[in-house]
């Protein structure tokens, strides 16, 4: 979906979206798919790219927001697409934006503790099923995807370390106020994005700005060692203010909003498989990846590809 089709819907221009965000287009899943239709597609390239069989996954995590049902998870979903029958665990991890970093945190949990050797990490959404379509200050800023890892364990480094955070102060900055425990009749109504979008900008910037020092501190490493920012996807001015903290240049942010718009938990992973595809992150680079998101969650992740 380009701007200039939003421009049909709401009153906004596709200047005023690229200027404000960086947006250019979104993708916006197909009625009859569902977020565990695109947690599929992105999963069998991520497996076929590491060149495993499924049956050799021992965990799947999926970080969404946007779950086909309330329950089975997407990811109990998804393991049966996929084949695996290994009775392995399988869940859902739900921290909004910084979904894929939590997922991130806790398959390497779950691998440096010796419960898993080989993890399917996920972020998929279909926000577009949460949007009001009629609220200018939301509906041009997201866009539905997925994107998938595989992680194996190794005595490489692979990631270093990951720092998850959350401050529950802030949710009513950027939330769906309703849900399954507070009624079904209100969720008609409400159940779409509500944001303060000036505020997110300003707690967004700082939050990330703030975790990248902790990453590099953490693993006693320079910002001048780093090759890549892999950011969440949310508005090129925030990933603009965030590579600037860091004094890197734009040649080394992996920057796919202008094609995606904000994917959510998907935007992260979504971002690694273009700039791993096109050869831009080479095995042996250092990667920073960080997101932020409703909640407030933010987190980071730092990773030897
Ligand atoms: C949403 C966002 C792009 C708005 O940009 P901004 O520069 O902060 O703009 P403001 O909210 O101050 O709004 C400026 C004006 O544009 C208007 N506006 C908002 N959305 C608009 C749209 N889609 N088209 C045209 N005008 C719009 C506002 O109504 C406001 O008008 P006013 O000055 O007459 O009141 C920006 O705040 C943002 O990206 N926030 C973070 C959002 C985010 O990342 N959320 C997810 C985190 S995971």
């Amino acid at each position: 979906m380009e701007n200039t089709e939003l421009e049909q819907m709401v009153d906004t221009t596709d200047q005023w979206i690229r200027e404000r965000t960086g947006i250019e287009r979104r993708h916006i899943a197909a009625e009859s798919q569902t977020t565990c239709d695109l947690a599929e597609a992105a999963s069998r390239h991520a497996i076929d790219m590491a060149g495993i069989s499924a049956d050799q996954i021992d965990l799947v995590i999926v970080a969404t927001t946007t779950a086909d049902c309330v329950f089975p998870s997407v990811a109990c979903l998804l393991q049966n697409r996929l084949g695996i029958t290994n009775a392995s665990p399988a869940f859902d991890v739900q921290a909004v934006c910084a979904g894929f970093v939590y997922a991130l945190g806790v398959a390497d949990s779950f691998v440096k503790a010796g419960n898993a050797k080989t993890v399917l990490v996920v972020g998929a959404e279909t926000f577009s099923r949460i949007l009001n379509w009629e609220d200018r200050n939301t509906c041009v800023l997201f866009g539905d995807g997925a994107g998938a890892v595989v992680l194996t364990a190794s005595d490489e480094p692979g990631i270093h370390s990951t720092h998850l955070h959350a401050d529950g102060r802030y949710e009513e900055l950027l939330h769906v106020p309703e849900g399954v425990s507070r009624g079904y009749a209100e969720m008609q109504q409400q159940a779409y994005v509500q944001m303060r979008g000036s505020e997110v900008f300003r707690m967004a910037v700082s939050k990330l700005s703030e975790v990248a020092d902790e990453t590099l501190q953490a693993n006693g490493i320079d910002k001048s060692e780093l090759d890549w920012l892999v950011p969440h996807q949310a508005n090129l001015r925030i990933i603009k203010g965030t590579a600037r903290k860091l004094a890197m240049t734009m040649e080394n942010v992996v920057v796919t909003v202008q094609d995606h718009g904000n994917t959510s938990a998907a935007s992260i992973p979504l971002a690694l498989d273009v700039a791993v595809r096109d050869g831009r992150i080479k095995a042996g680079e250092k990667l920073l990846l960080e997101g932020f998101g409703g909640g407030f969650t933010w987190g980071s992740a730092l990773i030897t590809f």
